[in-house]
């Protein structure tokens, strides 16, 4: 599916992918640097029903937010800062957390080596055709790990 959004139509369609998640769903966010990777996440975990402040995990890395009304544990990294071997995947326990039942949202997935081979949804954001659209595409692996 390719679909050309503003804003709005980005966070709505994350909000469509949030309304139907499940634990151990994993999201990677594909896009280049102002994509929207960041817009689409905050809008995902939003409507998971947390409240507070969705800084962009840039230098933390690995931001989580426990949802108390559902029970699910929320992921949302960013591998910029990352070269993306398996060594250091494993040494930050990103590994863990992506074989955890939590939901995890990836920013920067193309760092992780294997990503192609991993099990999940990736949104792809690339240029519109003006500055306020993006192109945007939504494609599952399930045969991944
Ligand atoms: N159609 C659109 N979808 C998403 N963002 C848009 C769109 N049009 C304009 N923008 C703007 O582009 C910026 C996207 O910023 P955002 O932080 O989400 O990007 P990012 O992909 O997370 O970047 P980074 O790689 O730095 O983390 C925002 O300022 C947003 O308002
Ligand atoms: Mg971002």
């Amino acid at each position: 599916m390719m679909e050309e959004l503003d804003v709005a139509g980005l966070e709505d369609l994350a909000r469509k992918l949030a309304a139907d998640v499940q634990p151990g769903d994993r999201f990677f966010l594909s896009g280049l640097l102002g994509a929207g990777k960041s817009t689409f996440a905050r809008a995902f975990i939003r409507s998971l029903g947390v409240t507070g402040a969705i800084p962009s995990p840039t230098f933390i890395m690995d931001s989580v937010y426990s949802i108390v009304e559902s029970g699910l544990e929320v992921h949302h990294m960013d591998l910029y800062r990352l070269q993306g071997s398996r060594e250091e995947m494993l040494m930050l326990g990103f590994e863990d957390v992506l074989e955890s039942s939590a939901v995890v949202l990836v920013e920067w997935p193309e760092r992780m080596e294997d990503f192609k081979e991993r099990r999940g949804c990736t949104i792809s954001i690339s240029n519109g055709d003006s500055p306020n659209s993006r192109r945007v595409q939504v494609e599952w692996n399930m045969a991944g790990y």
